[in-house]
């Protein structure tokens, strides 16, 4: 069961003179309780590749299928509520007077029978009390609190899978926590895909990592695999600040430490490295 996209490539305003190609042969694979982050320089085409993934635009070549389907602007009503986006600023899109009303939308749309029981487990996964919540207006929520309303939103329609494109952008430290255990909390039912422009934000917990460069895949592995390919990622993404304080140490002494992401780990080798105890 996974979420497929193969071999696809994509062009804005196709046959109308002023063609653009945003993606060309892109492959991405993503299970359920999947995470798979993608990076990429302004422009590279991370939100297109969403877009196609969730069928808002057909891909000019090549395929997207959801566990199997083909997935299509055409059988994106059939399958709809199967993939969840979560858009750039989606706290913009809030339109009910209520927070739990906002949250019920999709369930109630999709036919749900207890569409208030669905958006309350919702707003419960990403850590919103209900109760607590529930009854605010959703424009006077903090930004933190917007964000995870959101993510509710389409939680609440039960996806298999979530599409988040810069959930974590313009947030303080603790709005970005309170989105990545939204994130985490979706990935016990659904496959996560999360677009952004921090790689330090979720690599740590995901499962691959993509890396956009002007449409095309400069980089598809594991994060680990990603940390030993750092040397031939495109200029405009940088590996998280704790990988590249151990590859730089690494550089100044003439060694070859096995890059980390845990602060911890980093540590330890960092003062092994300057002779310092273990
Ligand atoms: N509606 C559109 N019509 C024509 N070209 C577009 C359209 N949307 C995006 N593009 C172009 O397609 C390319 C990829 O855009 P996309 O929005 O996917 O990039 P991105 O990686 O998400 O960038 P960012 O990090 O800035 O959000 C860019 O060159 C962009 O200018
Ligand atoms: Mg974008």
């Amino acid at each position: 069961m996974a979420l497929i996209v193969e071999d696809a490539g994509f062009a804005y305003n196709a046959g109308r003179g002023f063609e653009h190609r945003a993606l060309e042969g892109v492959d991405m694979t993503v299970e359920r309780g999947g995470l798979t982050v993608v990076l990429g320089p302004t422009g590279s085409g991370k939100s297109t590749l969403l877009r196609l993934a969730c069928g808002l635009v057909d891909a000019t070549e090549g395929r997207v299928t959801i566990d199997g389907q083909e997935m299509s602007s055409a059988a994106r009503r059939r399958l709809r509520g199967r993939v969840g986006m979560v858009f750039q600023n989606p706290e913009s899109q809030f339109f009910a007077a209520s927070v739990l009303e906002d949250v019920a939308f999709g369930p109630v749309n999709l036919g749900a029978a207890h569409p208030h029981d669905e958006a309350r487990a919702a707003l419960t996964a990403v850590g919103l009390d209900p109760d607590e919540f529930g009854f605010r207006t959703p424009f006077e929520l903090s930004g933190g609190e917007a964000r995870r309303a959101a993510v509710a939103g389409v939680l609440a329609m039960r996806p298999d899978y979530l599409l988040l494109d810069e959930p974590t952008a313009g947030l303080d430290a603790r709005g970005r926590a309170a989105v990545r255990e939204a994130v985490a909390a979706a990935r016990s039912s659904a496959g996560v895909v999360v677009v952004t422009h921090e790689a330090s934000e979720f690599m740590a917990s995901a499962d691959r990592v993509l890396v956009l460069s002007g449409g095309s895949l400069a980089f598809s592995g594991t994060p680990a695999e990603m940390l030993s390919a750092s040397a031939s990622l495109p200029a405009g993404v940088r590996l998280p600040d704790v990988a590249r304080a151990v590859l730089l140490a690494g550089e100044r002494w003439g060694a070859n430490p096995r890059a980390t992401l845990d602060p911890r780990e980093a540590a330890r080798i960092l003062t092994a490295m300057a002779g310092g105890p273990r």
